[in-house]
């Protein structure tokens, strides 16, 4: 009985959402016969406002008239309900009163800024991140925003690239796990609610293998490599429904991905059916003259339209020449009716054709904008991407009878640094609700403990003349917490760098801190895995900070006296060297595999470099310990129709309550083409008291032993693996075999 009513549910539910898609699709169609060329060329133009740029921008003092013809679809970096309905209003003196859409960098929150995204990939916990990204969107759609560019789902291997901090880190599964959770928390139930905002996965594709970690560069890789590795997030966010994908600045094998047939048509709105539309990156399409693919403007607007590039982000390659394109019979009118289409469609479901002020509501902005409960929130995942990287004879948690704290480094006091890069510059709102390092202790200790402050050095220079003072206030205090790194712009767009060392004299400053004898917890704040071998070797404790956003000083201060046990794990390898980058986990085997740093007789090492990493793929500690014991596997053969259990006990062994993110991988031992020596299939993080003991269990199936051929087909073949479970890729702590048969 209880299945038929669910059949009727389903068929009504279904048969309504058929029925709006239809409606949508009609409507669409009714206002596309209504539009001349240059109206529909007007929807695929998306112009910079002047608040901000993220590109080098185009002076256009013609803006608004403009878009009182309807020449232009939508505007980016424009914010607030003041200045959107502003530009609205004109939208709707146009002929056909089509509204604009608003997009904006959303990345790491809005108002409430929460870890930049590769920190809050280190708290495995895909709720939270769904959260987080939940929390941008109410904030972003009550103040005119209708769509942000992310989440950015590139996979990245070489954190000289600054951009490594916007993304989920180096794996692939928990690439798309962690993509699918953006979209959805961006999304919102469904779009069309007033407060959700549409997703865009970027940048299609493969902008994170940019040669030698240096942004804009090409990308020269193996179609595998792309299908197995760099594809699957994007495919997962297609699957949960994303609005809309941007592609790339780069090229791919010599193809930009911005004028990419291949990519655009075959594989995204081909093979997976993408309904929603693309958007260049800023300036791409014109880019593509400096690739030297094509001659001029005209050919690269020709280009990039026949490739599947819907909307144009400022290069007005689209404005200036489609309609010269189609009057000479280069660009078929479908191709840009189909495009139109796609953008229309979303404007539809966002309701902006019901109410094109419905994201403008004053009242809704204040009220978002201030709501108290989205810094709590903001605190608590900032917590969660804190990574444990030491801990030396239990330095850490400090103890709440600790009578004095020297607190020193030049990130104690700074409010906007903790915001990282892609914070956004809300006009009018000063940034006096960012809690700084500082006050996230004094918050904490009150007047309980005596805090004694100095800044100790710059981030960069030479400057050492504030390190007496700091060895000073050092002297009279129990312990030393030293606050350092990167300044928050040198990761993020264009912030690639060749040495990726701690800036200045700063490490400097720790060696005169430590000579003194006194314990030492050294914060790392950055945006990218960092190289400090001199620290991580003798720091009595070091947490990796990141760039945690608004609640940063409440977060750490949590995490340094124990109200949060840390969790975190590290999703992208440390190296440490630059000289071992590009440096992954789950690379493959070679034909002669070094095991071990002392032997080079011809293997694939190095003569003046350890070959492993300072700290690997999913490494963090806790508090606490945790004993894993008894893995049982369903069975030792399987057919590929069936599903391995695979279980496991863990106990919490250690003195406090606490989080262990259990790490499933797996390893085809013999396969048609070489496969990673690790590959991480599944994950769980499980919260236990102190002594208690869970029972995990994970399941295996087809799907998670398949992989790409050499000729590009998604496979299963029998044979021998591995299973591993571990609390890291490198620190494994049970194993057994099972058998794939046909
Ligand atoms: C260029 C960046 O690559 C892209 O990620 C961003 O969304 C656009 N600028 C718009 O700001």
């Amino acid at each position: 009985m209880t299945k038929i009513y669910l059949a009727i549910i389903f068929c009504i539910l279904s048969t309504n959402i058929f029925s709006q898609n239809l409606t949508i699709e009609k409507k669409v169609n009714e206002l596309l016969k209504k539009m001349t060329l240059e109206e529909k060329i007007g929807q695929l133009n998306q112009y910079n406002d002047d608040n901000t740029a993220t590109g080098p921008p185009t002076i256009d003092n013609n803006k608004a008239d403009q878009i009182k013809k309807g020449q232009v679809g939508s505007l980016l970096n424009c914010l607030g309900v003041e200045r959107t309905r502003s530009w609205q209003e004109l939208a709707m003196q146009s002929r056909l009163k089509i509204p604009l859409l608003f997009g904006q960098d959303v990345i790491h929150g809005y108002k409430t800024t929460f870890p930049i995204p590769l920190a809050e990939s280190c708290s495995w916990d895909l709720e939270a991140m769904e959260q987080s990204a939940r929390i941008a969107a109410i904030e972003a759609s009550a103040s005119g925003i209708h769509w942000t560019f992310a989440p950015m789902v590139d996979i990245a291997r070489d954190p000289r690239w600054g951009r490594v901090m916007e993304g989920a880190g180096e794996d692939t599964y928990l690439g798309a796990l962690i993509a699918k959770v953006r979209v959805k928390g961006f999304q919102g139930n469904k779009l069309g609610e007033t407060n959700s905002i549409m997703a865009c996965a970027k940048h299609f594709a493969a902008y994170g293998a940019a040669m030698g970690g240096r942004d804009y560069n090409s990308v020269d890789m193996s179609d595998r490599m792309l299908y197995e590795t760099y594809l699957p997030p994007f495919k997962a966010a297609v699957d949960a429904g994303v609005a809309t994908l941007m592609n790339s600045f780069n090229d791919i094998n010599g193809i930009p991905a911005t004028g990419n047939k291949k990519l655009q048509r075959e594989i995204l709105k081909g093979k997976w059916n993408f309904k929603g539309f693309v958007v260049s990156d800023w300036g791409s399409i014109g880019e593509m003259i400096n690739h030297g693919t094509v001659k001029n403007e005209y050919e690269a607007a020709l280009s990039a339209i026949t490739a599947g590039s819907d909307m144009d982000m400022e290069s007005r390659c689209y404005k200036n020449n489609l309609a010269q394109l189609v009057k000479e019979k280069k660009v078929d009118i479908q191709l840009v009716d189909d495009a139109v289409k796609r953008i229309l469609t979303k404007k539809f479901e966002l309701g902006l054709f019901d109410d094109p002020f419905k994201y403008c509501s004053k009242d809704r902005e204040i009220k978002e904008l201030n709501n108290p409960e989205h810094a709590k929130i903001a605190r608590n995942i900032s917590s969660k991407s804190i990574v444990l990287l030491k801990n030396e004879n239990n330095t850490l948690p400090l103890s709440k009878n600790t009578k004095s704290i020297a607190f020193i480094g030049p990130l104690v006091k700074p409010l906007l640094q903790n915001k990282g890069f892609w914070d956004v510059e809300l006009p009018g709102v000063d940034s006096n609700f960012i809690v700084s390092q500082w006050e996230g202790l004094q918050n904490k200790v009150g007047n309980s403990c005596k805090i004694l402050y100095a800044k100790g050095c710059e981030i960069e220079g030479t400057d050492k003349s504030g390190f007496d003072e700091a060895i000073k206030i050092a002297n009279e205090s129990e312990i030393i917490i030293l606050s350092i790194g990167e300044r928050r712009d040198l990761s993020g767009e264009a912030k690639s760098r060749s040495n990726i060392v701690i800036p200045g004299v700063q490490v400097e400053l720790f060696v005169a801190l430590k000579k003194l004898g006194k314990p030492i917890v050294v914060l790392i704040n950055a945006g990218r895995p960092l190289i400090f071998n001199e620290i991580a070797d003798n720091a009595d404790a070091i947490l990796y900070t990141w760039w945690l956003g608004s609640e940063a000083g409440n977060a750490i201060a949590d995490v340094l006296f124990g109200d949060y046990n840390p969790s975190a794990k590290l999703t992208i390898t440390f190296p440490r060297s630059v000289g071992q980058i590009p440096i992954y986990y789950n690379h493959l085997n070679t034909g002669r595999p070094a095991n071990s740093d002392d032997n080079h007789i011809y293997n694939s090492s190095y003569l003046d470099l350890s070959i492993y990493p300072k700290y690997e793929f999913g490494f963090g500690k806790s508090y606490t310990t945790f004993d894993y014991s008894q893995l049982k596997l369903s069975k030792h053969k399987i057919k590929k129709q069936e599903e391995l259990e695979v279980s496991m006990w863990i106990k919490n062994t250690g003195n406090y309550d606490g989080e262990e993110i259990v790490q499933l991988y797996i390893r085809d031992k013999v396969a048609s083409v070489s496969r990673p020596v690790l590959e991480l299939k599944d994950f769980q993080k499980v919260f236990l008291k102190k002594g208690e003991s869970k029972l995990l269990k994970f399941k295996i199936d087809k799907e998670k032993l398949s992989f790409f051929n050499s000729d590009l087909k998604w496979v299963t073949e029998p044979g021998e693996f591995e299973i591993m479970m571990g609390a890291s890729s490198k620190d494994i702590r049970l194993k057994d075999n099972f058998e794939l048969m046909d």
